[in-house]
């Protein structure tokens, strides 16, 4: 149920937050898609992979999450101790509402040899179903540390595991989910805005659908393109992602130029995600004087869940080697 926001007016948001977070010992995790003034306030901005690691490694009480309700299931996954909020408990994800868990399970009893490689946004149920998580920072490494003749599920979201397909050659069944954001981007469209900025690099998510990705000069996790765009040397910058991202871009590296890419009315606007939107200061700061909305796990469920998360964790951070997990390291859950 979105939360409904009450008459704030002549409060200082701001200051408020700040108070509140100082008395609750919390910390403020924000992921680069969410408004400039969240962003602003946070005590860490980061792609998914960055900001799991964070929740498990924080020593706050509370971690406000201004993200989607699949980031702050991690986070509570991870760090069970803490008391997690999100600021709009509706703040969901087309990709995870495309792969319901009744369904993942038949797929993986339909293909029993198969180990399950799953992207970060989905249910905790689905995690608790699957044998790794992945984010789009870590896929490609996680990716390499599987024996070659291992054969793949990978669910949910069928443009980046059609892009890790095609990048490492390996074969995988694909569930057919999509993020209805990156899926906006109009190839007509970015075509026309790069022969009027032909010097401008594109830079894209691998959430994005081919004939997207195949213009990019730089494919990777939100994380990735912000390093991307402040280290090129050009001086404008074609950003195929969630156009909140450019907040940042525009702090780190004020005298370059970013241009959202486009959707098919020719603008950026429809490439907001609706799920990040409806984080705002007034629900953050209803949210921390509350402690409410807030995530709760059951432990049978959550300790499933922490498995294949763990796994994403060591294999991201390199501490398995490469051929080092095999199926039967895998405990099958079909
Ligand atoms: P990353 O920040 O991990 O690249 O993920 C993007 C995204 O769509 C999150 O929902
Ligand atoms: Fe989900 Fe796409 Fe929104 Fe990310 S941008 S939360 S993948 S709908």
């Amino acid at each position: 149920m979105t939360v409904q926001t009450e008459n704030l007016s002549g409060l200082d948001l701001r200051a408020e937050i700040d108070r509140l977070r100082k008395d609750r010992n919390a910390i403020i995790l924000a992921h680069y898609y969410q408004k400039p003034e969240i962003q602003d306030i946070a005590d860490f901005v980061g792609d998914s992979l960055e900001l799991s690691r964070k929740a498990a490694e924080t020593d706050a009480e509370v971690i406000a999450f201004c993200g989607v309700k699949f980031m702050a299931e991690t986070a509570k996954i991870l760090s069970p101790q803490k008391t997690v909020v999100l600021p709009d408990l509706d703040a969901g994800c087309s990709l995870e509402d495309s792969c319901p868990p009744d369904k993942f399970k038949a797929f993986r009893e339909a293909n029993p040899d198969h180990i399950a490689l799953t992207y970060i946004n989905c249910s905790t149920e689905v995690k608790a179903l699957s044998d790794i998580i992945v984010t789009s920072s870590s896929a490609e490494k996680i990716l390499s540390q599987i024996p070659e003749d291992q054969p793949i599920i990978f669910s949910p979201d069928k443009h980046l595991g059609g892009y890790l397909a095609r990048k490492t050659g390996r074969d995988m069944l694909l569930w057919p989910g999509v993020c209805i954001v990156h899926e906006k981007f109009s190839e007509t469209e970015l075509i026309k805005l790069k022969a009027e900025y032909p010097d401008a690099p594109i830079a894209a998510h691998p959430e994005c659908p081919a004939h997207i990705v195949e213009h990019a000069d730089h494919v990777g996790s939100t994380s990735s393109i912000l390093k991307f765009a402040k280290e090129t040397p050009a001086d404008t910058v074609i950003i195929a992602t969630e156009p909140h991202i450019i907040h940042q871009m525009e702090k780190a590296v004020p005298e370059k130029t970013f241009i959202g890419a486009p959707g098919a009315d020719g603008n950026c606007n429809c490439n907001i995600c609706p799920y990040m939107a409806l984080n705002t200061m007034e629900k953050l700061y209803m949210a921390l004087r509350d402690l409410e909305p807030r995530i709760e796990i059951e432990e049978e469920l959550r300790l499933e869940a922490k498995k294949s998360l763990d796994r994403m964790m060591e294999m991201s951070s390199g501490t398995v080697g490469q051929g080092d997990l095999g199926p039967k390291d895998l405990a099958h859950k079909g």
